[in-house]
């Protein structure tokens, strides 16, 4: 059972909110106050402090699960923390898909359903989970996606999640719609941030966007494609007709132009090669399913692509990205590297992104979890799992370094001669 399960009421204060009655401190609090109402805990960081370094950890630092009475060793298992500890809305904004959920449910079955191939007798001694991408240095290939709304989630928000990123060795991609700016979020970071970008109609909002990013020190433009226009989100419509709740369009403290980061109708290839031409850092192309699609983006320069169906968040019924990632992989035939997110649940899930040929692998819903239930720590532990089974699939299929993982991992036939 939800333990969230009780009515949400907005106080006085969170209710102005909406009527755009407040300035941008008294957002602040207020969004605090409704993050109270809605059930966040402001306690998250001491829940983790403890004992000694267990699977997951990080650097040594200690796992969160070390002072709970049920230990979070999966990722699956940080879900029904998070759960437990969200509001319903918060929930449903951030499990749900679209539609019927086809596609969200295929990301994962997909990935289930292929089998690994393991190999013995390999000096697994030595793992090296290190990458290079965009001439930017990883120690392993999970990075956190664009996802918006983090002060559901934690009182902090972006800046918690930034710091989250940082203690799990990677980069966060900043979301157009993060509820904390995008100044703030590369403050918190001692890391490198990527800025996510929804393309306003408005070239003026978008050019000032990009130098936003850019001068705040973002490494990476990442250019959302795949969501133009709205598709039925039921779960979340349902708990924003009862009651608004503090996403991005709600909080009016996000990184973007005014809220206006979704929809974006008129964003085409023309706009495309526009921001190419102003934009000083690499720009990456995000949502692409298409094999066609990433053939004209590789054409066009972009620095990568990324395959995406957004978590299973835009059309529904589409195929899930592990299914298509292989024929985009190789219509793009190493003009760009190609980045591979959805579903991404276990070890196994990286291994079989980067088998299929991408570079690194994101993850979205998974970290939000871990920063849910807590805080920083949570998305340090998150990855941490992630990682520690990344490298156990890769000694059970002997490969010890990430570019020895290839398609010789899978089965061939199902008759497992080969
Ligand atoms: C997203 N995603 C997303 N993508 C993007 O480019 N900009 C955004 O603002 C968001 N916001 C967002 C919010 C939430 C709550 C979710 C769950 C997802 C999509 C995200 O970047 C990524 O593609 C998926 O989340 C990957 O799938 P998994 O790991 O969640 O299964």
């Amino acid at each position: 059972m939800w333990s969230g399960l009780r009515r949400i009421s907005l106080g006085p204060a969170v209710r102005r909110e909406f009527l755009g009655l407040m300035d941008r401190r008294d957002l602040l609090k207020a969004s605090l106050a409704g993050a109270a109402a809605m059930g966040i805990s402001t306690a998250h960081a001491t829940e983790a402090e403890g004992a000694a370094p267990q699977t997951g950890s990080i650097g040594g630092a200690p796992n969160v699960s070390s002072n709970l009475a049920q230990p979070l060793v999966s990722l699956s298992d940080y879900e029904a923390a998070a759960k437990r500890k969200l509001s319903i809305p918060a929930w449903e904004y951030f499990n749900g898909g679209s539609g019927d959920e086809i596609t969200l449910r295929r990301n994962r079955t997909a990935l289930d359903a292929l089998q690994l191939k393991p190999r013995v007798l390999v000096d697994v001694t030595h793992i090296d989970t290190r990458r290079t991408l965009l001439g930017q240095h990883f120690e392993h290939p999970i990075l956190l996606a664009p996802t918006s709304s983090h002060l559901l989630a934690h009182p902090d928000a972006e800046v918690a999640t930034a710091r989250g990123a940082a203690a799990a060795k990677t980069i966060l991609i900043a979301s157009t719609n993060s509820n904390r700016s995008i100044e703030d979020i590369c403050h918190a970071a001692t890391g490198p941030v990527w800025f996510q970008l929804y393309v306003d109609d408005d070239r003026k909002a978008t050019q000032a966007l990009i130098e936003r990013a850019e001068a705040a020190g973002c490494k990476a433009l990442c250019i959302t494609a795949d969501n133009p226009l709205a598709y039925a989100r039921n779960r979340e419509a349902r708990v924003q007709a009862q009651a608004p709740i503090m996403t991005f369009a709600n909080t009016g403290i996000q990184s973007g132009p005014g809220g206006r980061g979704v929809p974006h109708r008129h964003f085409n290839w023309n706009d495309l090669a526009w921001i190419q031409s102003i934009a000083k850092t690499p720009v990456i192309l995000k949502g692409i399913l298409n094999p066609d699609d990433a053939d004209q983006a590789a054409k066009r320069g972009v620095a990568a692509i990324v395959v995406s169906n957004h978590g299973g968040r835009v059309l529904d019924t589409e195929p899930a990205t592990i299914e298509v990632l292989p024929a985009v992989v190789d219509r793009v035939a190493g003009r760009v590297p190609v980045l591979f997110d959805g579903g991404v649940r276990r070890g196994t899930d990286v291994l079989k992104g980067l088998a299929y040929g991408a570079s690194v692998v994101l993850i979205g819903r998974p970290y939000i979890y871990g920063l849910a239930v807590a805080g920083p720590d949570g998305i340090r532990d998150v990855v941490g799992i992630l990682r520690t089974e990344l490298e156990g699939a890769m000694a059970m299929t002997g490969r010890v370094r990430l570019d020895d993982i290839d398609r010789s991992v899978f089965w061939k036939k199902t008759d497992y001669s080969s």
